[in-house]
């Protein structure tokens, strides 16, 4: 879910709308906006996208006055989306207000006292559970909001990003973390304030903003510095104020139809970005300060463990091909969901490894902690800057993709293969593994990847052409061994996420356990066919599906002959070292995904019941 709140000299409105379009990566099922008018509070919510909660506000325009307001984008997780279950919630007496990205675990405990001392609720969330605690602690202390928040947050369990508004004292707003971010933008001389989920609502208007660290909560006032302190003992917090990175230009679509093309065609940029102050090619060096620093950890680690979920965790198994193969030190690569919940064993000798996107993750950002609270050296590989798991670990890169809105992931996963190739390299130098010549060579072929992914993008219109072909298939296959596996693992979720055709990757060779009996005339198979990973092999593979009369879609190298011959369609990607070949071949499938999607009307950017940050476990 994300949210958004303003209070300052602004007309509220247009301002809490627009950061709620531009939070909607986080989740879109119904969303919801409270004006407070200098009198009244308003709400408006509704089920749906935030472009049919604009239709509905706009109906009315005093909803529209006032400057204050708080906004909400949901994504459901008690209670069915729909108007009533929407945020803001008030609390029974209607004075206060609250929007919540998070959950509140011990909710029913607390209803049903609530209940008993005479509270009845509209709605089936935790959320109205929260609010109406605050509401009957302020009664009972008699005190303002800002102490009932922090007396009431002590007795919840479960995770939240809170931002709440008192009719009775309506200069402030009070804002409260566990779990799940706020950002704080602060406004020239302390006149407004915003508050976000991530700082892209308000990046137009300030470039200062302070993050909440968990179990952490502040005052928020006009005139007045923003008040930190520690939910449990209490504590003032000093707060730190960041300057921030991200341009306008960088969340909007700059031209194209959606933010998912846009940001495929980003990738040249991306990797070079991620590349800068790192690859120093023509010195033949990789300078990762977070590596050097912490290089004894690393090269004397007994293993490395990755954790990650969704498409991070893809490019985790990319990363343990690439760090085995390059820097021959042993890798596991878990879910970060099953790894936190399995009793794992973690000793101060492994370096574990969290990749996220956001930053955010519920589970990878568990798995973080729990790995920490093991010893191990906890290393973050993550986009967002300044985001929960890019603080919580030891030491960490960024992938430096810029911001990614479109939900299925693209440029984080290619930047994230980057990161990952240099650390190996990296690792594989310091340790030996990599003879001197091998490890030129791939500096050499990895400063090419940006132009052959430019190079790449131009078959656009041939994969579109195979999207029409293909667009109405059930059931897909995504076949690839060794460096390319994952990227069948990837392909396959890619169309599942955005299109909705049901597509399962597996090993090239495990089809014929399983996957093979699906195979007929109607059931389209995509094959990663590149010339040095198994090739021959693969092409037998190919064959096995031809003789079932699968349709098969084959990605191939560059003047490739033997599997043009058998193929129904190939897709050629310029020549590389096979352990660099997940970065381009990963590009025609995320095309494809992108046309299907498209040619289906699916809502590209916005798939059904995903969410871009995942902030519940
Ligand atoms: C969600 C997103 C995926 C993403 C996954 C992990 O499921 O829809 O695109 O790969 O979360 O997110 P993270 O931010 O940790 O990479």
């Amino acid at each position: 879910c994300g949210i958004t709140g303003y209070i300052g000299f602004r007309k509220a409105y247009p301002i809490v709308i627009n950061g709620l379009k531009r939070l909607e990566y986080r989740g879109y099922d119904s969303s919801g906006i409270m004006m407070y008018d200098g009198k009244d509070i308003h709400l408006s919510k509704t089920k749906g996208k935030v472009s049919d909660l604009e239709k509905i506000t706009n109906l009315e325009n005093k909803r529209k006055q006032g400057y204050i307001g708080m906004g909400h984008t949901r994504w459901a997780t008690h209670g069915v989306p729909n108007d009533v279950n929407s945020h803001p919630h008030f609390s029974q007496s209607e004075n206060l207000v609250i929007v919540h990205n998070g959950i509140i675990e011990n909710y029913d405990t607390i209803k049903k006292e609530l209940v008993t001392r005479g509270y009845t609720f509209k709605s089936d969330t935790d959320t109205e559970v929260l609010i109406n605690l605050i509401q009957e602690v302020k009664n009972n202390e008699g005190c303002k909001l800002g102490k009932a928040v922090q007396l009431a947050l002590t007795n919840v369990v479960g995770a939240y990003a809170i931002s709440v508004f008192d009719k009775t004292n309506p200069d402030e707003i009070v804002v409260a973390r566990l779990g799940s971010p706020i950002a704080i933008g602060v406004g020239e001389d302390n006149t407004e304030f915003f508050v976000a989920s991530d700082a892209s609502p308000f990046v137009e208007y300030t470039k200062n903003a302070i993050y909440l660290e968990d179990e952490e909560m502040a005052i928020i006032q006009v005139g007045k510095d923003v008040e930190v302190r520690k939910i449990n003992d209490d504590s003032i917090v000093d707060p730190i104020v960041h300057e921030l990175q991200m341009s306008l230009e960088q969340i909007e679509k700059g031209g194209y139809e959606h933010f998912m093309l846009k940001e495929i065609h980003e990738q040249p940029k991306a990797i070079t970005d991620t590349f800068r102050g790192r690859m120093l090619a023509e010195e033949n060096i990789i300078k990762m300060s977070s590596i050097e620093d912490n290089l004894d950890k690393f090269l004397n680690a007994d293993r490395v463990i990755i954790v990650a979920c969704g498409t991070s965790w893809h490019a985790g198994l990319v990363a343990e091909y690439l760090i085995e193969d390059m820097a021959r030190i042993p890798v596991e690569v878990e879910y970060a969901s099953e790894f936190r919940y399995r009793n794992p064993i973690i000793t101060e000798k492994d370096v574990v490894i969290a990749i996220s996107q956001s930053g955010e993750t519920a589970d990878t950002l568990a798995a973080v902690k729990l790995a920490k609270s093991k010893g191990a050296f906890v290393y973050g590989v993550c986009n967002v800057v300044g985001s929960s798991i890019a603080r919580e670990t030891h030491s960490g890169a960024y992938t430096h993709a810029g911001p990614e809105i479109g939900v299925a992931s693209t440029k984080a996963f290619t930047t994230q293969i980057t990161v990952f190739t240099l650390l190996a390299l990296k690792l594989g130098k310091a340790n030996k593994s990599l003879s001197d010549v091998a490890f030129e060579n791939y500096i050499k072929k990895m400063q090419l990847i940006p132009k052959q992914i430019e190079k790449l993008l131009e078959i656009d219109e041939h994969v579109k052409s195979i999207a029409a072909v293909y667009k109405d298939a059930t059931n897909c296959l995504y076949l690839g061994r060794g460096f390319n596996f994952p990227v069948a693992l990837e392909g396959a979720l890619k169309l599942k996420e955005i299109s909705y055709i049901h597509a399962e990757g597996y090993p090239a060779a495990e089809m014929k356990h399983g996957p093979i009996a699906l195979i007929d005339e109607n059931m389209p198979i995509f094959v990663i066919a590149t010339n040095k990973g198994h090739y021959e092999k693969v092409v037998s593979n190919i064959q096995e599906i031809k003789s079932r009369a699968g349709k098969i879609i084959a990605v191939v190298t560059e003047g490739d002959i033997q599997v043009k011959e058998i193929a129904d369609h190939v897709i050629e990607i310029p020549d590389t070292e096979e352990a660099l070949t997940p970065l381009l071949t990963t590009i025609p499938f995320q095309l494809l995904s992108y046309h299907i999607a498209v040619l289906l009307d699916r809502n590209v950017d916005q798939p059904r019941n995903l969410a871009k940050s995942v902030t519940v476990e």
